[in-house]
Formats: structure tokens, C-alpha cells, sequence
């Protein structure tokens, strides 16, 4: 068995991926000219976007890190939202980017935006690599978005199901079989 066979089609290609991934470096430099962004990046979904990312930003900056669950292992968001980390670094005065594998309902970006500005943050912006603009619950937008997309659950490039498929470097969906 192929590590593709639980892919039932490709919606975006590696090579897309990466120059969409430029594309957006390029806009946060012109951006943030002149300032040292904080990056905080929400593991796990995000690691590999982040990862991406960064080695394209020509800006000094920095990165934390801090995790969010929702889903556990379904594809359904539980609506609850955990989020650990933010007590492990000092965002006052800060310029942060949010750095994020997708918005669905918008819980998990909406509860981090909201501590992240209590916390005493300059500036709190979303940078996510996938937004599915169709599932939103709470109204929260990325000032940066990789690629919008349908309400299909997908997997790859960080994104996972049941803790698997992060590996793939495009992002695709899943045959029914594999996440029933
Ligand atoms: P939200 O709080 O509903 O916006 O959910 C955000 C989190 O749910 C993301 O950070 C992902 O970890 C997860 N998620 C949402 N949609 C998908 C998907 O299609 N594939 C994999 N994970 C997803
Ligand atoms: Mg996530």
C-alpha cells in the first residue's frame, strides 16, 4: 500500500503551495518593513506552513509556539477550544502574526486573538495558510490567507486526520473509508 492511497484527490499541488507561500512572505515584508514581527505558531496543524514560511520572510523576527485543540480525532470540531503556551513568552509591545493551518468555524482563532490582545500586544495579525470560508461560526477573517477552500476536510501539509496524513506535501482529501 502507497502512503497515497487513502487520497482521493489532490486540491492543491506542492508546487502551488509553494509559490503561494512566497507570495505571502513577500507581503508580510512589505508589511512589517521596518519592524520585528513576533511569529506564534498554533502546532500542530501549522508546523510545516510555519516552518515554510519563515524561510521566505527577509524581516528579523522571532517565533513561539503554542497549541491549540479542538478536534481530537474526528473531523467535527468539538467546540471546545484548548489552548496552551501563551504564558510561555512576553507578547507586550509585540507585532505578532498568527500562524495557522486553517480557519473552519473560527473558534480556535478567534479564543487565541482574544488572549494574545489582552496579553498587551502592539499588533495581533492572522497569517492562515487555508481558510474555508463556508463553516465560519464566529466572524473572524487572516489579513493573510494561502488559499480559500470548500467545505471538504482535508489533510497534508501539516493538516491532519486521527494524527495522520501530516506528511504529504500537497494538501488533498481523504477517501470516505478513511475518515468514517
Ligand atoms: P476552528 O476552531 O473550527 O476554526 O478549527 C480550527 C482547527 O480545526 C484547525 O486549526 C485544524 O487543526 C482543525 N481543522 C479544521 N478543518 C480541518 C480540515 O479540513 N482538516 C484538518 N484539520 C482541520
Ligand atoms: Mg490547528
Amino acid at each position: 500500500m502507497s502512503i497515497k492511497d487513502p487520497i482521493e484527490k489532490i486540491l492543491i499541488t506542492e508546487e502551488e503551495i509553494k509559490k503561494r507561500v512566497k507570495e505571502l512572505a513577500k507581503e508580510i515584508d512589505r508589511d512589517y518593513e521596518g519592524k520585528e514581527p513576533l511569529i506564534v505558531s498554533v502546532l500542530s496543524g501549522s508546523y510545516m506552513f510555519t516552518a515554510d514560511i519563515m524561510r521566505e520572510i527577509s524581516l528579523p523576527l522571532s517565533v513561539n509556539f503554542i497549541y491549540a485543540s479542538s478536534y481530537g480525532s474526528g473531523t467535527a470540531s468539538s467546540g471546545k477550544v484548548e489552548i496552551h503556551g501563551v504564558k510561555g513568552f512576553d507578547p507586550v509591545g509585540k507585532d505578532i502574526i498568527i500562524v495557522e493551518d486553517i480557519i473552519d468555524s473560527g473558534r480556535t482563532l478567534s479564543e487565541i486573538t482574544k488572549q494574545l490582545k489582552e496579553c498587551g500586544a502592539n499588533s495581533v495579525e492572522i497569517c492562515t495558510f487555508l481558510d474555508k470560508p463556508s463553516r465560519r461560526v464566529v466572524d473572524i477573517k487572516g489579513k493573510y490567507t494561502g488559499f480559500e477552500i470548500p467545505d471538504e476536510f482535508v489533510v497534508g501539509y501539516g493538516l491532519d486526520y486521527a494524527y495522520k496524513y501530516r506528511q504529504f506535501p500537497f494538501v488533498g482529501v481523504l477517501k470516505k473509508e478513511f475518515c468514517e
